[in-house]
């Protein structure tokens, strides 16, 4: 029952170590070349491989990023569980990466960065964290533990899902009506939504016209969840302030695409979190020893909601 890691070898040899350390009797291996594919039980990779099905007797396919949107869901045989990344490093970069992008929206780092290319000295009118709403599209693993370490700072704090969440000092919606309510009161909109059909396109034209004029957006979700055209044109026409974007389709972006300059938007190459090796081999061996025991894993997908 081997384990086959389909990813870079830097984080293979951490990977190694703790199989060797923690599952002794697992035979653990990197090379897809000379692997027996009939040993094959479980797989972590980014993508599904072309070739998966030679791994026939696959019982999990780990991704190795929390979403698993890069795989084709339906490319998988349904007897194969497909798990996303549960780990601690992810969940703790990501809430670094929002504190940091909703700090430099609230306190108009954008506007700022312009003023000193231009070489002006001004202030810019500076609303208080209490009267800055934050709203969260997802409440999952990482929408809640953002919102947990936004707490401090005393902004009013929302959240959107799809099925009803109770979150101790955060306004929980849920729904189509949940979602307008909650928009209309975002000065700081952060999306955070897995990418499935009811999510490609999401943050659109209509999506910032439900907006406060001068909100703000944060995206950390995935790239085709944003219209790129509507997101210039709602910054152009000075209904939306200022956006920190992390993710984009394509990946990475053409040299003449707007956002490399756009003065009101902040962009990062999709680094807000990165699955770190130790934590998440340990992940990976504490759902093997769930699935031994007849568990199911932490992170396994639901198919027919696509996340
Ligand atoms: P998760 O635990 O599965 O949570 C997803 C949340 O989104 C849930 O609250 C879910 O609602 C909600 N949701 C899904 N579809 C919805 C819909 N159609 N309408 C309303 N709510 C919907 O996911 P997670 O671990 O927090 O991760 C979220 C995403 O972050 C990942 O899928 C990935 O795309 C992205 N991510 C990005 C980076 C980066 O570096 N930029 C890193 C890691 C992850 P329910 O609660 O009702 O199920
Ligand atoms: C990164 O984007 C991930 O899904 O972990």
């Amino acid at each position: 029952m081997t384990f086959l890691f389909n990813s870079d070898a830097r984080r293979g040899a951490v990977f190694a170590d703790a199989f060797a350390r923690e599952l002794p009797d697992v035979p653990f291996t990197m090379d897809t070349a000379t692997v027996d594919p009939d040993a094959v039980r479980y797989l972590i990779s980014w993508t599904v491989p072309d070739n998966l099905g030679r791994y026939r007797n696959l019982e999990i396919l780990f991704s190795i990023g929390a979403g698993v949107d890069q795989f084709r869901l339906d490319a998988v045989p349904a007897n194969v569980k497909i798990v996303r990344m549960i780990e601690g490093g992810i969940v703790r970069m990501m809430q670094e990466y929002v504190t940091l992008a909703v700090l430099a929206l609230h306190r108009n780092l954008p506007g700022y960065l312009a003023q000193q290319r231009a070489g002006e000295w001004a202030d810019i009118e500076q609303p208080q964290a209490g009267s800055r709403r934050l709203g969260v599209l997802g409440l999952g693993q990482l929408g809640q533990a953002v919102l947990d370490r936004l707490k401090p700072f005393g902004f009013p704090l929302a959240g959107w899902s799809r099925s009803p969440r109770q979150i101790e000092g955060v306004t929980c919606h849920h729904g189509e009506p949940g979602l307008n309510e909650m928009l209309a009161a975002s000065d700081i909109l952060i999306c955070l939504l897995p990418l499935t059909e009811e999510t490609r396109g999401f943050l659109d034209a209509d999506l910032f016209a439900k907006l406060p004029k001068g909100a703000a957006l944060v995206h950390t979700g995935r790239g085709p969840q944003l219209d790129h055209e509507a997101l210039v044109a709602a910054l152009d026409s000075g209904h939306l302030s200022a956006a920190m974007i992390d993710v984009t389709d394509p990946e990475p972006l053409p040299a003449d695409h707007p956002f490399w300059s756009h003065q009101k938007i902040i962009l990062t190459p999709h680094v807000a979190s990165v699955t770190q090796p130790a934590s998440a081999a340990q992940a990976v061996v504490e759902n093997i020893r769930r699935h031994r025991a007849g568990l199911d894993p932490i992170g396994l997908v639901d198919r027919s909601r696509g996340y």
